[in-house]
């Protein structure tokens, strides 16, 4: 079913483990990636085996970026077409209803950097590094980045790292507030899973209601935030999950949820 020439996909029982795999440029994103990242992202959506995803990358990157040998020959006109189709695939990323964590493995740079960012949240091997280096070739980033990382981690450190290129480290990019926590190398897979069996055990329904309500509402006002809050609150409370969790507080006992 999940077939690719540039990613390869694994079931760790209904986690989906995302591998990006162009080992000879260390996992560099070409058009090919591109669109099967989008066609990948489609089918996790409405596959129901799949309640959680996670994206690493084979060898010794998780992405290098965006595919350098893909940019010479671009306009503007093909420039923009680039970043329009880079960020259709991102945004299938960033807007999958299920929860995603970026199991960041080695380098995480330009697009690499910019797809972690389209993951709920980050976990980083201590070897791991980030950059947005796109100026360092003229350009900028293309993948969402100059939009996604002020709003993860300020206007400030973003630009700095935008406007420098700099690499940093894994336990830097923690002290940012870019990855949520780094662990040693050989823990990263096993942490990433049970980070995200955390989150499994609680109610589909109520992770992908909250999952929408907080990335709209970042772009909001606080009181519009607020009314997208209200109304999904609206929603969770006719789930079925709701009744039975609920019901279980009350009656002393685990809820079993209506996806397990
Ligand atoms: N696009 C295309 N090819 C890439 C690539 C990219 N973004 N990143 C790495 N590669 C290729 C290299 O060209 C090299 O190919 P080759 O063996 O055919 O020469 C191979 O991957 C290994 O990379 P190499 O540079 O030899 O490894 P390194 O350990 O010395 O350096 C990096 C690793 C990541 C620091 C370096 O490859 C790099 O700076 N890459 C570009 C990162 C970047 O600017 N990304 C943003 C693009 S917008």
């Amino acid at each position: 079913m999940y077939d690719y020439n540039t990613i390869n996909v694994d079931m760790n029982e209904d986690i989906a483990i995302v591998r990006f795999s162009r080992l000879k440029a260390l996992n560099a994103l070409n058009h090919e990636m591109t669109l099967e990242l989008a066609e990948l992202f489609d089918k996790l959506e409405n596959d129901p085996a799949v309640r959680g995803i996670i994206l690493t990358g084979e060898g010794r990157a998780f992405m290098a970026g965006a595919d350098i040998s893909e940019m010479k020959e671009r306009d503007a006109e093909g420039g923009r077409e680039f970043a329009r189709v880079s960020n259709y695939a991102f945004s299938r990323v960033a807007d999958i209803s299920k929860p995603t964590i970026a199991a960041v493995n080695g380098f995480a740079l330009g697009g690499g950097l910019e797809l972690s960012l389209c993951c709920d949240w980050r976990i980083a091997a201590e070897s791991a590094s980030f950059a947005a280096p796109e100026v360092t070739l003229g350009i900028i980033p293309s993948g969402g980045g100059t939009q996604r990382l002020p709003r993860l981690i300020g206007s400030g450190r973003a630009k700095e790292l935008i406007f420098t290129g700099k690499r940093i480290k894994a336990a830097e990019a923690e002290r940012i507030g870019l990855v949520n926590k780094v662990v040693p190398d050989e823990a990263l897979m096993d942490e990433a899973v049970k980070s995200m069996r955390e989150a499994l055990a609680n109610s589909a329904v109520a992770l992908g209601y909250a999952k929408e309500a907080i990335d709209t509402g970042i772009g909001l006002s606080l009181a519009d935030g607020i009314k997208v809050e209200i109304n999904s609150v609206g929603m969770v409370f006719g789930s079925e999950d709701r009744l039975e969790g609920v019901s279980a507080f009350l009656e002393k006992r685990k809820a079993v949820f209506r996806d397990k």
